[in-house]
């Protein structure tokens, strides 16, 4: 017998058992469409500890690389194998919206934007000033169900809508019903690309040598997770996907390379430009996408705004209504790519910061994603010792982005570390000795470029628009790591512009909400459809002082305008 350890299970199996049946014993359900036989590559699995205590990879293994196996390939020799599935069930997903500028109502339902401060409830609501009208691109008349007026189907069946957040790390869905507009049901899970590459550029990579398999891949976990949805799957007529450019591209089986090569544009740009399409929006149908939604259910894929600026950032502007804003706003959605919009009714600009997988827990030797375990809450007490706020309050493994920026912002306050990212006394830096954290000045450096992409980012499409932060009346912080940061901590370190609080709302999952919106309103998926095209890119690596405003964004302390407007 060997023993091993699957999602945290340990577990007693007689040695040559497949990774698969081993975590059958624990009732873990490994994703499959092929009954083990190596064919659908489903089965995935990331092995922490232990690769050399596993049977050597197979054929049918040749796609995968560093720590991932198939589970119905692998079989385990040895003890000490340490393994994981690719959907960790305590991984922290964004689901929601909070303190959108207007209450979405929609007809009798309310579309759940959270407003700042109160809890989702997913109820229906009625607000009498409701200004968005439910009208959904999916009708009926009779048993008729009609798409724009066209009938491709027949059912007296319920008529429903699916909206989908396609992130790099997470995937979100929201059900409705298309005539009433009420929210049905919502899930998450985690993206199961992982194994192709954490971040958009090294899935473009990956989707060069293996094409098609980070979508088939996908449409597994999704087909599952539509299939636990509480209603008839063929009864989803209309698919709503929004996602950054790389991730709506794959799913629609598209080539991404051009998104990885300058000048960084998706295959619908390029296409657009030729005059080969009119909008970068994109569509396809149930049979297609291989998903188990009625065959002719459409899927429409949101424009993207431009090369990195996907259709995620373009949900954000629905989500945030800046068609209709005359305030200036400011839209940061820091990941491994941040984006940035700035604008309001009158001009629009977007850019987006290569900013590297840092503030999400790559490439620190501490760092790990929000799971249970990372140390999100740091702060320094009098006597020097540390005050941890762990995910799930058990010991820690590591610290996640929002808990860096809170170790970053209490050093620079304490004086341990300097403006420039210089330890006062050594190279490291013991956060909990016990569980053997330490942060080191290398981390440090890491987390600087970071931030210097960011901040990059943040002058020179405050420049091009010709303002200071000063000017910007509301900074929206979009995403989950948006979410979670201590905006007091953001500032000191200069992550953020110095703005005062009451102009900074952590708004969580704006893209969902605009995917909603595209879904139960087909004015509002013209309007965007039209907006997209008055967006000007702002070319981060082509400006002039692009590089001295990354070095400046490198140190920690607060970001003021290098582009000052005399008044
Ligand atoms: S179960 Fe299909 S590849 Fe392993």
């Amino acid at each position: 017998m060997v023993t091993l350890s699957i999602n945290g299970h340990s577990v007693e199996v007689a040695a040559g058992s497949l990774l698969f049946d081993s975590a059958e014993v624990f009732g873990i359900q490994v994703p499959t469409s092929c009954r083990k036989q190596g064919k659908c590559k489903e089965c995935v699995v990331e092995v922490a500890e232990g690769m050399d205590a596993l049977s050597e990879r197979t054929a049918a293994e040749a796609h995968l690389r560093g720590q991932f196996r198939l589970s119905c390939q692998a079989r385990v020799l040895r003890d000490g194998v340490r393994c994981h599935t690719m959907r960790r069930a305590n991984m922290r997903i964004e689901r929601h919206a909070y303190g959108l500028p207007v209450g979405r109502f929609v007809g009798q339902a309310y579309v759940p934007g959270v407003p700042s401060g109160s809890t989702f409830s997913g109820g229906a609501s009625v607000d009498a000033n409701a200004g968005l009208v439910l009208d959904p691109a999916v009708t009926r008349r009779g048993e008729s169900i009609l798409l724009d007026g066209e009938e491709i189907a027949r059912s007296t069946g319920p008529i429903h809508g699916l909206a989908m957040d396609l992130g790099t790390t997470t995937v979100v869905l929201r059900l409705f019903d298309l005539e009433t507009g009420e929210l049905i049901a919502d899930t998450s899970f985690e993206n199961p690309q992982r194994f192709g590459g954490s971040d958009v550029m090294s899935r473009i990579a990956y989707d060069e040598e293996h094409r098609g398999l980070l979508m088939r891949t996908l449409a597994g976990y999704l087909s599952r997770a539509i299939e636990g949805l509480p209603v008839d799957s063929r009864s989803i007529y209309e698919l709503v996907v929004v996602g950054n450019s790389t991730m709506r591209d794959l799913f629609f089986g598209k080539s991404v390379y051009t998104i990885g090569q300058n000048p960084y544009r998706s295959i619908t740009e390029i296409e657009m430009e030729a005059g080969a399409r009119t909008s970068t929006s994109l569509v396809s149908d149930g049979r297609r996408s291989l998903l188990p939604i009625h065959p002719r259910a459409r899927v429409y894929g949101l424009p993207i705004l431009s090369g990195h600026v996907g259709a995620d950032a373009a949900a954000c502007m629905l989500a945030v209504d800046i068609a209709n804003e005359d305030r200036l706003i400011a839209v940061m959605d820091i990941g491994t790519n941040t984006e940035l919009i700035l604008g309001n009714r009158h001009r629009i600009l977007a850019a987006s910061c290569p900013a590297g997988p840092a503030f999400e827990g790559g490439a620190i030797s501490c760092g790990m994603p929000a799971l249970e375990g990372a140390i999100e809450d740091v702060a320094i007490r009098e006597d020097g010792s540390f005050e941890l706020g762990v995910i799930g309050d058990g010991p820690a493994q590591g610290i996640c982005g929002s808990g860096l920026v809170d170790l970053m912002s209490e050093l620079l306050r304490t004086e341990r570390m300097n403006s420039m990212g210089r330890f006062e006394d050594a190279g490291s830096i013991e956060v909990d000795a016990e569980n053997g954290i330490r942060f080191l000045e290398s981390d440090v450096n890491e987390l600087a470029q970071a931030k210097g992409a960011n901040v990059a980012g943040l002058q020179v499409i405050a420049s091009a628009y010709g303002i200071d932060f000063e000017a910007i009346d509301v900074f929206y912080l979009a995403g989950g790591f948006g979410r979670h940061l201590k905006v007091d901590a953001s500032r000191r370190i200069g992550l953020i512009p110095n703005l005062p609080d009451e102009r900074i709302v952590q708004v969580g999952n704006a893209a969902i909400e605009g995917a909603c919106l595209a879904l139960l309103s087909r004015r509002e998926r013209e309007r965007l459809e039209s907006l997209v095209k008055r967006v000007e890119h702002c070319r981060l690596e082509t400006h002039p002082d692009f590089f001295d405003f990354f070095v400046e964004g490198c140190q920690f302390k607060a970001v003021e305008s290098a582009h000052r407007v005399e008044t």
